[in-house]
């Protein structure tokens, strides 16, 4: 397959992301049919009219033209599954379970075009564990095609091919996303959680570490994870809000399940709180309450502290908004600890040369990571917590942390 010509699209799915991604190729000219499931009262489709509407709302907005919504036509899995043979992509944007997403595979399949790719847009799933709901002849037009939240202002998007994956299917997929929509296109393995959020995911759940370990504010560290460190204004906890915190633990279990050996196995743990907001149902965004919640005009931010909720000021105090002036933090940080240096080898390669190599070192619990947030977070954390003397939990103040520890900073270098 050399060229795409995708005269229209389905999209399954119409929660954060499928909607907006719905949206996104109606931006780009693409007429799409949005599904998601029926509604169990009234119109059934319901659930996605919802969406429809919700997309003339969402800020930044998703549409670039509000005519563009009349692109997007609403259909149900109970009615309309023919209308998916008029469909040259099928881009599955279901809730992060793969017994949902083969359940719902094995429906769709009875109704496709002989030639439809058909793509999951999974934060991390196998894309070859999905295939295998598959008939072997739809296999060779699977694969997984990450979209960022939100998807019509992400550039970035991940393709990834499963083993039986046809090269010319992706090779047209890939100038289709790159010359269509205007994406910028990566090639991913099919590895746990992929490329962005097996590193992003990490960082997300460093951060909400020492955030308990400094006992930060939610709204503080947010302060200073966001655009001071050249990161989105929603920084890290706002963020979590805008994917959804059920999608946000999805992954993390995920990571949990799939990367025993990794070095920060023991990390990839959903927090309790956040564990607690999910069983509330307060996931985020999307159920308008989650780590912020809007009340009145005021934007309230859970305090673990607390037990409750309270108005979120954001603001620092002088004494760390000086420190995010430092240009060159990790010029000032802590002499590192020798276990935290790389070590320096000789190896023996099989021709008989000698050549040096770095070894993995185990986490380092004593100095900070060149993980910037981490860098932050620490040294803030020690202007925070050395002015009240000891934490709440009397945890030393930072840079006097005890050597038993060993927080998630950054991953032993690898090299
Ligand atoms: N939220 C993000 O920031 C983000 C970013 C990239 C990728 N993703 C991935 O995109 C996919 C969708 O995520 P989302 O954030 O849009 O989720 P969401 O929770 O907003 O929406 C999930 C949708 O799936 C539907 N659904 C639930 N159970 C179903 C079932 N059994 N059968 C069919 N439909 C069902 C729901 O009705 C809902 O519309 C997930 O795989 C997620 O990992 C999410």
């Amino acid at each position: 397959m050399n060229r795409l010509h995708i005269k229209k699209a389905a999209v399954l799915g119409a929660g954060v992301m499928g909607a907006q991604i719905a949206a996104h190729l109606a931006n780009a000219g693409v007429p799409v049919v949005l599904f998601d499931l029926p509604a169990k009262e009234g119109d059934k489709n319901g659930i996605v009219r919802k969406a429809i509407d919700g997309l003339k709302k969402l800020e930044p907005a998703p549409l670039a033209n509000k005519a563009a919504l009349k692109l997007i036509s609403a259909a149900n899995y109970d009615e309309h599954l023919a209308e998916l043979a008029g469909c040259e992509l099928i881009i599955e944007a279901i809730a992060e379970r793969m017994d949902w997403k083969n359940d719902l595979y094995g429906k769709i399949v009875p109704h496709i075009s002989a030639n439809a790719i058909i793509a999951s847009n999974t934060s991390g799933l196998s894309i070859d564990a999905l295939s295998q709901a598959l008939p072997a002849d739809v296999r060779p037009r699977f694969c997984g095609i990450h979209f960022f939240n939100p998807p019509r202002y992400m550039r970035l998007v991940e393709i990834i091919a499963t083993r039986t994956t046809d090269a010319g299917t992706l090779d047209a997929l890939e100038t289709w996303l790159t010359s269509r929509l205007g994406k910028g296109v990566i090639r991913a393995l099919d590895t746990p959680n992929f490329v962005a959020n097996r590193i992003g995911v990490l960082s997300i759940l460093a951060v909400m570490h020492h955030t308990q370990r400094f006992e930060l504010g939610f709204d503080v560290v947010d302060a200073l994870t966001g655009p001071k460190i050249g990161r989105p204004k929603s920084a890290t906890y706002r963020t979590a809000d805008v994917v959804g915190l059920d999608t946000l633990a999805h992954v993390v279990r995920n990571m949990h399940g799939t990367l025993p050996d990794d070095p920060w196995h023991a990390h990839f743990k959903v927090p309790a709180w956040l564990e607690q907001l999910i069983a509330q149902g307060a996931l985020g965004q999307k159920t308008k309450g989650g780590i912020y919640r809007k009340v009145g005009k005021e934007v309230h931010v859970l305090d673990l502290g607390l037990q409750d909720f309270r108005p979120s000021s954001g603001e620092l105090s002088a004494e760390v908004a000086g420190i995010l002036k430092d240009r060159n933090p990790a010029s000032t940080r802590p002499a590192a600890s020798p276990h935290c240096v790389p070590r320096r080898t000789r190896r023996r390669s099989s021709c008989g040369r000698s050549s040096a190599t770095f070894s993995t070192m185990p986490p380092c619990s004593s100095n900070p990571s060149p993980t910037m947030p981490a860098i932050w977070i620490s040294r803030c954390a020690g202007v925070l917590v050395g002015r009240r003397g000891r934490s709440r939990s009397g945890n030393p103040p930072a840079g006097r942390t005890s050597p038993g520890r060993s927080p998630p900073t950054s991953p032993p270098a690898r090299r």
